[in-house]
């Protein structure tokens, strides 16, 4: 085992006494279940951890993350855990937070090869391309990277809110935000986009679908 493996269970250890010297009954009560008003999507990034930044406990926030926060129409892994937070849990937002200075979206903006990664920010060159007008406008590259970080995230929201998931809790009633963030690892700044959505009054009607 390595030391740096090693270093990882002596951290647990002393994690799980504080907690239990801060209350004895910690592990017991988390253990009866989890009851998380949000869903997190966010990037795989190692800077950009969803409780830390948030300042939630455990059982406080249900998360997903992989590279580049990305919600993507066909990924059963995303859609299933979409699925079993609103569904479910009936977390009451979803976050989409994406991250400045995001190497997969910085991928995504060049051309060169990375790999398999490729097919994955493939995803991503498509927002690009549907902002291309106003990205191609932005000369300076580290602005316009910063940029299509935020048109991602808002991409990212409007394919939640083009899921017949989403779309049925919206139908029954449920109370559900969609929420777009970006957070500055340069400065540990959460920002809100301001582009949330609690109903599909903004979505074009090709993607509304009827009640099931
Ligand atoms: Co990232």
């Amino acid at each position: 085992m390595s030391d740096l493996h090693f270093q990882l269970l002596e951290n647990n250890k002393e994690w799980v006494a504080n907690n239990i010297k801060r209350d004895p009954d910690y592990y017991k009560n988390l253990a009866k279940g989890q009851t998380p008003e949000y869903l997190w999507i966010g990037c795989s990034d190692s800077r950009v951890p969803a409780n830390e930044v948030t300042g939630t406990k455990p059982g406080e926030m249900f998360v997903h993350r992989n590279i580049a926060n990305m919600v993507i129409h066909n990924d059963l892994n995303l859609l299933s855990v979409l699925s079993y937070a609103v569904e479910v849990l009936k977390v009451k937002h979803v976050i989409v937070c994406g991250h400045y200075g995001c190497g997969g979206v910085l991928a995504a903006m060049g051309n060169k090869q990375y790999g398999l990664i490729d097919n994955w920010l493939r995803n991503i060159k498509d927002v690009y391309k549907t902002y291309a007008e106003e990205l191609d406008n932005i000369e300076d590259t580290h602005e316009r990277g910063r940029r299509l970080v935020e048109l991602n995230v808002i991409e990212q929201i409007n394919d939640l809110s083009k899921t017949s998931i989403v779309q049925n809790a919206w139908k029954n009633g449920q109370s559900l935000q969609i929420h777009g963030w970006v957070y500055d690892i340069n400065d540990g700044i959460l920002r809100d986009l301001g582009v949330s959505f609690s109903d599909m009054s903004a979505l074009q009607s090709v993607y509304q679908f009827e009640k099931a």
